[in-house]
Protein backbone atom coordinates (compact mmCIF):
# COMPACT_ATOMS: atom_id res chain seq x y z
CA UNK A 1 0.00 0.00 0.00
CA UNK A 2 1.35 3.66 -0.71
CA UNK A 3 -0.46 6.12 1.30
CA UNK A 4 -0.95 10.06 1.07
CA UNK A 5 -1.81 11.77 4.47
CA UNK A 6 -2.25 15.43 3.56
CA UNK A 7 -1.29 17.50 7.12
CA UNK A 8 0.67 14.59 7.63
CA UNK A 9 3.24 16.75 9.72
CA UNK A 10 -0.29 18.19 12.14
CA UNK A 11 -1.12 16.26 15.23
CA UNK A 12 -3.63 13.69 13.91
CA UNK A 13 -1.73 12.99 10.58
CA UNK A 14 1.46 12.72 12.54
CA UNK A 15 -0.32 9.73 14.14
CA UNK A 16 -2.22 8.31 11.12
CA UNK A 17 1.77 8.26 9.33
CA UNK A 18 3.08 6.42 12.91
CA UNK A 19 0.13 3.71 12.43
CA UNK A 20 0.62 3.41 8.57
CA UNK A 21 4.45 2.80 8.91
CA UNK A 22 4.16 0.27 11.93
CA UNK A 23 2.23 -1.59 9.31
CA UNK A 24 4.31 -1.59 6.64
CA UNK A 25 2.62 1.20 4.09
CA UNK A 26 4.73 3.44 2.37
CA UNK A 27 3.52 6.82 2.97
CA UNK A 28 3.78 9.91 1.44
CA UNK A 29 3.09 13.20 3.60
CA UNK A 30 2.19 16.38 1.83
CA UNK A 31 2.06 19.89 4.14
CA UNK A 32 2.86 23.40 4.03
CA UNK A 33 3.86 23.26 7.23
CA UNK A 34 1.57 26.46 7.80
CA UNK A 35 1.41 28.81 10.67
CA UNK A 36 -0.25 28.77 13.79
CA UNK A 37 0.16 24.87 13.66
CA UNK A 38 4.02 25.47 12.81
CA UNK A 39 6.25 28.20 13.88
CA UNK A 40 8.61 27.93 11.18
CA UNK A 41 8.42 26.22 7.96
CA UNK A 42 10.64 23.37 9.31
CA UNK A 43 9.86 19.71 9.47
CA UNK A 44 9.13 18.68 12.77
CA UNK A 45 11.56 16.04 13.89
CA UNK A 46 9.04 13.51 14.78
CA UNK A 47 8.50 13.25 11.09
CA UNK A 48 9.95 9.63 10.46
CA UNK A 49 12.96 9.78 7.73
CA UNK A 50 11.14 7.11 6.00
CA UNK A 51 8.13 8.88 5.08
CA UNK A 52 8.25 10.82 1.47
CA UNK A 53 7.42 14.56 2.78
CA UNK A 54 6.57 17.32 0.03
CA UNK A 55 6.46 20.61 1.43
CA UNK A 56 3.37 21.92 -0.29
CA UNK A 57 -0.34 23.18 0.37
CA UNK A 58 -3.02 21.08 -0.98
CA UNK A 59 -4.53 23.75 -3.14
CA UNK A 60 -1.14 24.14 -5.21
CA UNK A 61 -2.19 21.40 -8.15
CA UNK A 62 1.68 20.78 -9.45
CA UNK A 63 2.84 19.26 -6.29
CA UNK A 64 -1.25 17.59 -5.60
CA UNK A 65 0.23 15.87 -8.99
CA UNK A 66 2.75 14.57 -7.91
CA UNK A 67 1.47 13.92 -4.46
CA UNK A 68 -1.00 11.28 -5.87
CA UNK A 69 1.25 9.04 -8.34
CA UNK A 70 1.01 5.90 -7.43
CA UNK A 71 -1.27 6.19 -4.28
CA UNK A 72 -4.00 3.53 -2.99
CA UNK A 73 -5.25 5.62 -0.24
CA UNK A 74 -5.35 9.04 0.87
CA UNK A 75 -5.97 10.43 4.47
CA UNK A 76 -7.28 14.13 3.85
CA UNK A 77 -6.61 16.14 7.07
CA UNK A 78 -4.63 19.03 5.46
CA UNK A 79 -6.90 22.70 6.72
CA UNK A 80 -7.49 25.65 7.98
CA UNK A 81 -8.77 25.73 11.63
CA UNK A 82 -9.91 28.24 14.14
CA UNK A 83 -11.96 30.67 15.60
CA UNK A 84 -10.10 33.88 13.62
CA UNK A 85 -12.22 35.88 10.92
CA UNK A 86 -10.22 33.99 7.80
CA UNK A 87 -13.53 33.26 6.29
CA UNK A 88 -12.40 33.04 2.68
CA UNK A 89 -9.53 30.92 3.45
CA UNK A 90 -11.32 28.35 5.14
CA UNK A 91 -13.54 28.01 1.75
CA UNK A 92 -9.59 27.67 -0.07
CA UNK A 93 -7.93 25.57 1.36
CA UNK A 94 -10.89 23.37 2.96
CA UNK A 95 -13.28 23.37 0.30
CA UNK A 96 -11.02 23.92 -2.84
CA UNK A 97 -8.38 21.73 -1.65
CA UNK A 98 -10.60 18.63 -1.25
CA UNK A 99 -12.38 19.25 -4.84
CA UNK A 100 -8.86 19.22 -5.96
CA UNK A 101 -7.67 15.94 -4.54
CA UNK A 102 -10.69 14.37 -7.06
CA UNK A 103 -10.41 16.87 -9.54
CA UNK A 104 -6.87 14.90 -10.05
CA UNK A 105 -7.70 11.71 -9.64
CA UNK A 106 -10.39 12.05 -12.08
CA UNK A 107 -8.30 14.28 -14.39
CA UNK A 108 -5.10 11.93 -14.11
CA UNK A 109 -7.77 8.56 -13.71
CA UNK A 110 -6.20 7.50 -10.35
CA UNK A 111 -6.24 4.10 -9.50
CA UNK A 112 -6.92 5.73 -5.46
CA UNK A 113 -9.31 2.97 -3.85
CA UNK A 114 -10.37 5.10 -1.20
CA UNK A 115 -10.29 8.71 1.14
CA UNK A 116 -10.84 9.31 4.17
CA UNK A 117 -11.82 12.94 4.80
CA UNK A 118 -11.03 14.64 8.27
CA UNK A 119 -14.25 16.78 9.28
CA UNK A 120 -15.59 17.90 12.90
CA UNK A 121 -17.80 18.02 15.07
CA UNK A 122 -18.26 21.70 14.45
CA UNK A 123 -20.66 20.74 11.96
CA UNK A 124 -23.38 19.85 14.51
CA UNK A 125 -23.08 24.03 15.55
CA UNK A 126 -24.63 23.51 18.89
CA UNK A 127 -26.02 20.02 18.57
CA UNK A 128 -28.89 18.73 19.97
CA UNK A 129 -30.67 19.78 23.52
CA UNK A 130 -34.10 18.39 25.56
CA UNK A 131 -36.53 20.80 27.05
CA UNK A 132 -38.56 19.00 30.01
CA UNK A 133 -41.93 20.10 28.04
CA UNK A 134 -41.23 20.46 24.47
CA UNK A 135 -38.78 17.63 23.44
CA UNK A 136 -35.97 18.28 21.75
CA UNK A 137 -34.67 21.36 20.33
CA UNK A 138 -31.71 22.64 18.27
CA UNK A 139 -30.79 25.62 19.59
CA UNK A 140 -29.27 28.26 17.04
CA UNK A 141 -26.16 30.43 18.89
CA UNK A 142 -26.61 31.83 22.00
CA UNK A 143 -28.03 35.59 21.51
CA UNK A 144 -24.99 38.33 22.04
CA UNK A 145 -27.58 39.74 24.93
CA UNK A 146 -27.75 37.15 26.33
CA UNK A 147 -23.67 36.33 26.72
CA UNK A 148 -23.43 39.65 27.79
CA UNK A 149 -25.74 39.50 30.42
CA UNK A 150 -23.87 36.20 31.44
CA UNK A 151 -26.26 34.01 30.97
CA UNK A 152 -24.40 30.35 29.75
CA UNK A 153 -26.51 28.04 29.45
CA UNK A 154 -29.23 27.65 26.28
CA UNK A 155 -32.84 28.30 27.36
CA UNK A 156 -35.89 27.12 25.41
CA UNK A 157 -37.29 29.52 23.24
CA UNK A 158 -40.82 28.94 23.84
CA UNK A 159 -40.83 28.14 27.73
CA UNK A 160 -37.57 29.36 28.66
CA UNK A 161 -36.09 26.51 30.49
CA UNK A 162 -32.82 25.33 30.60
CA UNK A 163 -31.93 23.41 27.65
CA UNK A 164 -30.31 19.95 28.75
CA UNK A 165 -27.95 18.92 26.40
CA UNK A 166 -27.39 15.41 24.57
CA UNK A 167 -26.02 13.58 22.70
CA UNK A 168 -25.77 13.89 19.18
CA UNK A 169 -26.22 11.86 16.27
CA UNK A 170 -24.71 12.13 12.68
CA UNK A 171 -28.23 13.18 10.75
CA UNK A 172 -28.19 16.07 13.17
CA UNK A 173 -25.86 18.02 11.03
CA UNK A 174 -26.22 22.37 11.42
CA UNK A 175 -23.13 23.96 10.33
CA UNK A 176 -22.88 27.62 11.94
CA UNK A 177 -19.28 28.89 11.57
CA UNK A 178 -17.46 29.44 8.55
CA UNK A 179 -14.98 26.85 9.69
CA UNK A 180 -17.71 24.69 10.35
CA UNK A 181 -19.47 25.07 6.72
CA UNK A 182 -16.23 24.59 4.98
CA UNK A 183 -16.03 21.18 7.02
CA UNK A 184 -18.90 20.45 5.79
CA UNK A 185 -18.57 21.10 2.65
CA UNK A 186 -15.77 19.07 2.63
CA UNK A 187 -18.42 15.84 3.41
CA UNK A 188 -20.57 16.85 0.39
CA UNK A 189 -17.75 17.49 -1.53
CA UNK A 190 -16.20 14.22 -0.39
CA UNK A 191 -19.33 11.99 -0.90
CA UNK A 192 -20.30 13.50 -4.08
CA UNK A 193 -17.46 13.41 -6.30
CA UNK A 194 -16.82 10.10 -4.65
CA UNK A 195 -20.12 8.78 -5.61
CA UNK A 196 -20.12 10.02 -8.74
CA UNK A 197 -16.85 8.78 -9.92
CA UNK A 198 -16.57 5.64 -7.70
CA UNK A 199 -14.03 6.42 -5.25
CA UNK A 200 -15.17 5.19 -2.01
CA UNK A 201 -15.04 7.66 0.89
CA UNK A 202 -15.47 7.91 5.01
CA UNK A 203 -15.95 11.18 6.73
CA UNK A 204 -14.95 11.21 10.39
CA UNK A 205 -16.48 13.93 12.72
CA UNK A 206 -13.85 13.97 15.78
CA UNK A 207 -14.43 15.48 18.59
CA UNK A 208 -11.63 17.66 20.81
CA UNK A 209 -8.43 15.69 20.17
CA UNK A 210 -5.83 15.79 22.32
CA UNK A 211 -2.08 14.33 22.53
CA UNK A 212 1.10 14.33 22.40
CA UNK A 213 2.33 16.68 19.10
CA UNK A 214 -0.30 19.32 19.71
CA UNK A 215 0.93 22.24 18.53
CA UNK A 216 2.76 24.20 20.92
CA UNK A 217 2.95 27.42 18.96
CA UNK A 218 -0.63 27.50 18.12
CA UNK A 219 -2.20 29.67 20.47
CA UNK A 220 -5.29 29.99 18.95
CA UNK A 221 -6.41 26.17 19.42
CA UNK A 222 -5.02 22.97 21.03
CA UNK A 223 -6.73 23.15 24.77
CA UNK A 224 -4.17 20.98 26.18
CA UNK A 225 -1.09 22.82 25.16
CA UNK A 226 -2.93 26.03 26.12
CA UNK A 227 -3.37 25.19 29.60
CA UNK A 228 -0.50 22.96 29.73
CA UNK A 229 1.89 25.92 28.43
CA UNK A 230 -0.04 28.49 31.11
CA UNK A 231 0.34 26.44 34.14
CA UNK A 232 4.41 25.37 33.52
CA UNK A 233 4.98 29.18 33.11
CA UNK A 234 3.50 30.07 36.16
CA UNK A 235 0.44 32.14 35.25
CA UNK A 236 -3.31 30.69 35.87
CA UNK A 237 -5.03 29.20 32.77
CA UNK A 238 -7.91 31.88 31.68
CA UNK A 239 -11.45 30.14 31.14
CA UNK A 240 -14.15 31.63 29.42
CA UNK A 241 -18.04 31.82 30.37
CA UNK A 242 -17.99 29.95 33.65
CA UNK A 243 -15.84 26.79 32.99
CA UNK A 244 -18.60 24.66 33.42
CA UNK A 245 -19.24 24.20 29.78
CA UNK A 246 -18.57 20.60 28.58
CA UNK A 247 -16.84 18.99 25.79
CA UNK A 248 -15.77 15.36 24.32
CA UNK A 249 -11.75 15.07 24.42
CA UNK A 250 -10.91 12.02 22.76
CA UNK A 251 -6.96 10.74 22.62
CA UNK A 252 -5.24 11.67 19.20
CA UNK A 253 -4.23 7.86 19.09
CA UNK A 254 -7.96 6.89 19.43
CA UNK A 255 -8.66 9.25 16.79
CA UNK A 256 -5.63 7.37 14.39
CA UNK A 257 -7.12 4.34 15.21
CA UNK A 258 -10.57 5.01 13.74
CA UNK A 259 -8.71 6.20 10.72
CA UNK A 260 -7.26 3.09 10.42
CA UNK A 261 -10.72 1.37 11.15
CA UNK A 262 -12.58 3.14 8.59
CA UNK A 263 -10.02 2.57 6.06
CA UNK A 264 -10.15 -1.08 6.15
CA UNK A 265 -13.65 -1.26 6.89
CA UNK A 266 -15.80 -1.37 3.41
CA UNK A 267 -19.06 -1.66 5.30
CA UNK A 268 -17.71 2.14 6.60
CA UNK A 269 -17.85 3.71 2.37
CA UNK A 270 -20.06 6.43 1.80
CA UNK A 271 -20.46 7.31 5.28
CA UNK A 272 -19.99 9.42 8.33
CA UNK A 273 -19.39 9.21 11.78
CA UNK A 274 -18.24 10.74 15.02
CA UNK A 275 -15.35 9.63 16.21
CA UNK A 276 -15.48 11.07 20.35
CA UNK A 277 -15.02 8.82 23.24
CA UNK A 278 -19.29 9.89 24.29
CA UNK A 279 -17.87 11.23 27.84
CA UNK A 280 -18.19 15.02 28.15
CA UNK A 281 -16.19 16.30 30.64
CA UNK A 282 -16.40 20.24 31.96
CA UNK A 283 -13.43 22.17 30.95
CA UNK A 284 -12.09 22.85 34.57
CA UNK A 285 -12.29 19.02 34.90
CA UNK A 286 -9.99 19.36 32.02
CA UNK A 287 -7.84 21.61 33.39
CA UNK A 288 -7.51 20.00 37.03
CA UNK A 289 -6.57 16.33 35.56
CA UNK A 290 -3.64 18.82 33.49
CA UNK A 291 -3.01 20.26 36.73
CA UNK A 292 -2.86 17.31 38.65
CA UNK A 293 -0.89 15.29 35.77
CA UNK A 294 1.85 18.23 35.75
CA UNK A 295 1.96 17.95 39.74
CA UNK A 296 0.80 21.15 40.53
CA UNK A 297 -2.42 23.01 42.35
CA UNK A 298 -3.84 25.56 39.49
CA UNK A 299 -6.40 27.75 40.14
CA UNK A 300 -7.93 28.98 36.63
CA UNK A 301 -9.30 32.44 36.42
CA UNK A 302 -12.40 32.93 35.48
CA UNK A 303 -12.62 36.03 33.88
CA UNK A 304 -15.97 36.73 32.65
CA UNK A 305 -15.41 36.75 29.12
CA UNK A 306 -16.60 35.00 26.30
CA UNK A 307 -15.61 34.01 23.19
CA UNK A 308 -17.81 34.52 20.19
CA UNK A 309 -18.79 31.04 18.20
CA UNK A 310 -17.71 29.12 21.35
CA UNK A 311 -20.67 26.27 21.96
CA UNK A 312 -21.95 25.69 25.33
CA UNK A 313 -22.11 22.21 25.79
CA UNK A 314 -21.13 18.83 23.20
CA UNK A 315 -21.30 15.42 23.33
CA UNK A 316 -21.27 13.71 20.54
CA UNK A 317 -23.36 10.16 19.69
CA UNK A 318 -20.62 7.56 19.20
CA UNK A 319 -22.86 4.54 18.82
CA UNK A 320 -22.66 4.58 14.95
CA UNK A 321 -18.82 3.71 14.76
CA UNK A 322 -19.47 1.36 17.92
CA UNK A 323 -22.24 -0.64 15.71
CA UNK A 324 -19.26 -1.02 13.46
CA UNK A 325 -16.78 -2.49 16.32
CA UNK A 326 -15.07 0.22 16.64
CA UNK A 327 -14.79 2.58 20.51
CA UNK A 328 -12.29 5.12 21.80
CA UNK A 329 -10.39 3.44 24.31
CA UNK A 330 -8.69 6.23 26.30
CA UNK A 331 -10.47 8.37 29.30
CA UNK A 332 -9.60 11.65 30.28
CA UNK A 333 -6.92 10.63 32.47
CA UNK A 334 -4.98 8.27 30.16
CA UNK A 335 -5.06 11.32 27.57
CA UNK A 336 -4.03 13.96 29.68
CA UNK A 337 -1.66 11.48 30.93
CA UNK A 338 0.30 10.71 27.63
CA UNK A 339 -0.03 14.35 26.25
CA UNK A 340 1.69 15.79 29.81
CA UNK A 341 4.27 12.83 29.12
CA UNK A 342 5.02 14.55 26.32
CA UNK A 343 4.85 17.63 27.27
CA UNK A 344 7.62 17.92 29.86
CA UNK A 345 10.18 16.81 27.66
CA UNK A 346 9.51 19.35 25.20
CA UNK A 347 11.72 22.17 27.51
CA UNK A 348 10.70 25.74 28.39
CA UNK A 349 7.57 26.47 25.99
CA UNK A 350 6.88 29.98 26.12
CA UNK A 351 3.14 30.91 26.95
CA UNK A 352 1.78 32.39 23.91
CA UNK A 353 -1.69 32.77 25.44
CA UNK A 354 -1.19 37.34 25.99
CA UNK A 355 -0.60 37.44 22.63
CA UNK A 356 -3.17 35.63 20.50
CA UNK A 357 -5.58 36.78 23.49
CA UNK A 358 -4.65 40.08 22.52
CA UNK A 359 -5.37 39.03 18.71
CA UNK A 360 -8.71 38.00 19.69
CA UNK A 361 -9.87 40.51 21.53
CA UNK A 362 -8.59 43.46 18.82
CA UNK A 363 -10.27 41.05 16.27
CA UNK A 364 -13.65 40.98 18.58
CA UNK A 365 -13.54 37.54 19.42
CA UNK A 366 -13.19 37.63 22.88
CA UNK A 367 -16.05 40.04 24.33
CA UNK A 368 -16.46 41.02 28.17
CA UNK A 369 -19.73 40.88 30.00
CA UNK A 370 -21.08 43.02 32.75
CA UNK A 371 -19.50 41.21 35.88
CA UNK A 372 -15.47 41.38 35.52
CA UNK A 373 -13.41 38.75 37.74
CA UNK A 374 -14.06 35.98 39.90
CA UNK A 375 -12.60 32.97 40.86
CA UNK A 376 -13.86 28.88 39.92
CA UNK A 377 -15.83 27.78 42.00
N1 LIG B 1 -7.65 18.61 16.62
C1 LIG B 1 -8.96 18.62 16.74
O1 LIG B 1 -9.49 18.75 17.85
C2 LIG B 1 -9.86 18.43 15.54
C3 LIG B 1 -11.24 18.31 15.77
C4 LIG B 1 -12.08 18.15 14.68
C5 LIG B 1 -11.56 18.07 13.40
N2 LIG B 1 -10.23 18.20 13.19
C6 LIG B 1 -9.75 18.12 11.80
O2 LIG B 1 -8.68 17.19 11.75
C7 LIG B 1 -7.73 17.58 10.78
C8 LIG B 1 -6.34 17.59 11.37
O3 LIG B 1 -6.32 18.45 12.48
P1 LIG B 1 -5.08 18.51 13.50
O4 LIG B 1 -5.64 18.64 14.84
O5 LIG B 1 -4.13 17.40 13.23
O6 LIG B 1 -4.48 19.93 13.09
P2 LIG B 1 -2.98 20.44 13.05
O7 LIG B 1 -3.07 21.92 12.94
O8 LIG B 1 -2.16 19.84 14.13
O9 LIG B 1 -2.47 19.86 11.65
C9 LIG B 1 -2.93 20.32 10.44
C10 LIG B 1 -1.77 20.19 9.45
O10 LIG B 1 -2.24 20.61 8.17
C11 LIG B 1 -1.25 21.43 7.61
N3 LIG B 1 -1.88 22.34 6.66
C12 LIG B 1 -2.65 23.43 6.91
N4 LIG B 1 -3.02 24.01 5.76
C13 LIG B 1 -2.48 23.27 4.77
C14 LIG B 1 -2.50 23.36 3.36
N5 LIG B 1 -3.13 24.37 2.74
N6 LIG B 1 -1.83 22.43 2.65
C15 LIG B 1 -1.16 21.42 3.26
N7 LIG B 1 -1.08 21.29 4.59
C16 LIG B 1 -1.74 22.20 5.33
C17 LIG B 1 -0.59 22.16 8.76
O11 LIG B 1 0.70 22.63 8.42
C18 LIG B 1 -0.57 21.06 9.82
O12 LIG B 1 0.63 20.32 9.79
C19 LIG B 1 -8.22 18.91 10.22
O13 LIG B 1 -8.92 18.66 9.02
C20 LIG B 1 -9.18 19.42 11.27
O14 LIG B 1 -10.18 20.25 10.70
C21 LIG B 1 -9.35 18.38 14.24
ZN1 LIG C 1 -39.56 24.49 26.48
Amino acid sequence: MKTLVTGGAGLIGSHIVERLLERGDEVRVVDSLSPPCHAAEIVPGWMPSDVEFIHASVCDKEAMTRALQGVDAVFHLAATQGLLPEFSQFWQVNSAGTALLYELIVENSLPVRKIVVSSSQAVYGEGCYRCPTHGAVYPGARPLAQLEAGEWEHLCSQCGARLEPQATPESDVRPATMYAQSKYSQETIGFHLGETYRVPTVCLRYAITQGPRQSLTNAYSGVCSLFATRIASGSRPVIYEDGRQTRDYVSVSDVAKANLFVMDHPEADFEVFNVGTGNSVTVLNLVAEIGRQLGQTVEPEVVGEFRLGDIRHFSPDVSKLAALGWRAKDGLDETVRRYVEWFVTQGDVPDRFPEAEAIMRRQGVIRPVATRTEKAG
